[in-house]
């Protein structure tokens, strides 16, 4: 197969509707895969079989199966900080041969810290049981586990135990979830793998001195404070104690790192034999991942589908649309997962790229977008594919309710697909009684083109193992996308100069020393917010 096949399948399909393409009754069942508990419907493409049969040979050029097996065999994939990233490790049933000693043992410690907590024998520095966690992290040490507690709000177990997050520098962060807690009962989860994030050191240390200064001693410290790390040492100079530091390994990205001790949040919140069935159905997307065919294989069929609408149609942007309130944390985790890992200017040996790489990742729960930015699906000027993510079972008492949300969810993609004509915008306007003139100058704004690409990922219910799909779901569309692209997904150096840059500006703003070499923007900010204003 050569590129030149997918040129010509463009050129044959660009001025087809789907419309077009739907006059075949079966067209949704042909492009509907799926497994237990989760159905992705992807019909509302802009596809064929011939399309889809072509982008898998194309998949199976780059080496797709061979980079999946790869993967999931935990070779080193991540080529510029030579490791693997093995998170499918973690989530390998424990009486699978290749699930290593360590990440049982560590399970069996969270296990351990979670039923101390839960059964209140945890307790503070006045011998009062812990009763609220505030887990401290950013990026991957917090949007996963912060997005999974809230998902599974319907799992959670000892309500006497509230989890927090805190994530942000701004200490206004750190105060807003302290004002309501009781030092005596808090208990704090620092979570960093590397143990050197500066959002996340100075937020701990502030929740330190919090505690400090409500009376504990520093011998007493290790009754509040649980560190997650691959960096011990650090932890330990920190102040938390050995016993109180669980580990994670650099075999596990940031952003793939809910399944390990990072994910101690969500054990606290749903239990661990909830967390565990958390990593069952992720185990279970893994399997799927390593072993249906490609046109079957459904984190596959969605890199290509990206594949396919940022390299032939121009789209820069992909919207996630989650009709589920609990859902809504959802699109700001994929941001990471997706922009991170795909967001690369460079090919794995490090040559610079000509083709467009990490699309622009974004969304909100619906109904809450319809009343905001779904305007700009409907009439704007951009093809943004839209992924729907719709949950069979009611996920609150209010069932009449939840049918309307689905029917609001289907009604999306629906006019997303059909749009409205200016005949039906006209005839429309008649029955209302417009005149002629009124009506010629009012129906072409009430045009909607139609013929925007959809996929609806339908889950039965909101539960941990289909969450756990889901994620994994995910992350494998966004490790096949890499594939596609020739990039790394697991390295983020990008993300360092402004690290690099902060520490000499904050030098700036605390001693006054501006570098007169800055460029004259930076020194005037700096002016700016050093110098008080005069009154
Ligand atoms: O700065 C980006 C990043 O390195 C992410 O990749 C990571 O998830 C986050 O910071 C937090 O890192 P850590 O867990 O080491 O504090």
């Amino acid at each position: 197969m050569t590129q030149s096949s997918l040129d010509q399948h463009y050129n044959n399909i660009k001025d087809k509707t789907l419309l077009d393409l739907f006059s075949a009754e079966e067209r949704a069942q042909q492009f509907t895969l799926n497994m237990e508990g989760l159905s992705f419907d992807f019909s509302k493409n802009h596809i064929t079989a011939e399309i889809i049969a072509d982008l898998c040979k194309h998949a199976d050029d780059v080496g797709m199966q061979a980079a999946i097996q790869a993967l999931l065999d935990g070779e080193q994939v991540n080529n510029t900080e030579q490791r693997p990233a093995h998170h499918s490790a973690l989530r390998e049933p424990s009486n699978a041969s290749s699930t290593s000693a360590e990440v049982q043992s560590t399970l069996n410690k969270m296990a351990n810290f979670v039923q101390q907590i839960h059964q209140q024998q945890w307790l503070g520095f006045t011998d009062k049981p812990i009763d609220n966690v505030v887990n401290i992290g950013i990026g991957g040490s917090d949007l996963g586990p912060r997005m999974v507690v809230q998902a599974l709000t319907a799992f959670h177990q000892a309500h006497h135990i509230k989890v927090h997050f805190v994530a942000n520098i701004d200490g206004s962060d750190l105060e807003d979830t302290l004002k309501d807690l009781d030092p005596e009962t808090t208990l704090f989860i620092v979570a960093s793998k590397s143990f050197s994030t500066l959002e996340t050191l100075n937020n701990a240390l502030s929740a330190r001195q919090w505690i400090l200064n409500k009376g504990c001693k520093t011998e007493q410290l290790q009754q509040h404070f649980i560190a997650i790390s691959t960096n011990t040492t650090a932890a330990q100079n920190f102040g938390i104690t050995e016993n109180n530091i669980l580990p994670i390994w650099d075999w596990v990205g940031g952003r793939y790192s809910l399944w390990s001790a990072i994910g101690l949040p969500i054990a606290l919140a749903i239990g661990m034999d909830n967390f565990k069935q958390l990593l069952q159905g992720a185990h279970e997307m893994d399997e799927h991942f390593r072993s249906a065919p490609m046109t079957q294989n459904i984190p596959v069929i969605a890199a290509l589908l990206s594949y396919w609408y940022s390299h032939y149609w121009g789209s820069s942007s992909h919207v996630v649309l989650p009709y589920a309130q609990r859902l809504s944390r959802l699109p700001a985790y994929l941001q990471q997962l997706d922009m991170e890992s795909l967001g690369k200017r460079v090919n794995k040996e490090g040559e610079t790229l000509h083709y467009p790489t990490g699309l622009v990742i974004w969304g909100t729960e619906g109904t809450n977008g319809q009343h905001s930015f779904h305007q700009l699906l409907h009439q704007g000027t951009q093809i943004i594919p839209t992924d729907f993510i719709a949950v069979k079972e009611a996920m609150s008492p209010y069932q009449d309710q939840h049918n309307h949300l689905l029917a609001c969810c289907i009604s999306q993609s629906q006019a997303l697909l059909q749009g409205k004509t200016l005949a039906q915008a006209k005839q429309e306007l008649k029955k209302q009684g417009l005149d002629d003139k009124h009506i010629d100058f009012l129906a072409p704004h009430k045009v909607i083109p139609g013929n925007k690409p959809s996929t609806t990922i339908v889950i039965k219910a909101l539960s941990p193992i289909n969450l756990g799909k889901l994620i994994a779901f995910y992350e494998h569309k966004v490790y096949a996308s890499s594939v596609l692209l020739n990039i790394n997904a697991f390295d983020q150096w990008g993300v360092e100069l402004g690290k690099q840059l902060g520490k000499p500006l904050y030098k700036a703003l605390t001693t006054g020393a501006i570098d007169p070499s800055w460029d004259s923007s930076t020194k005037e900010l700096l002016q700016h917010l050093i110098h008080s204003d005069p009154s």
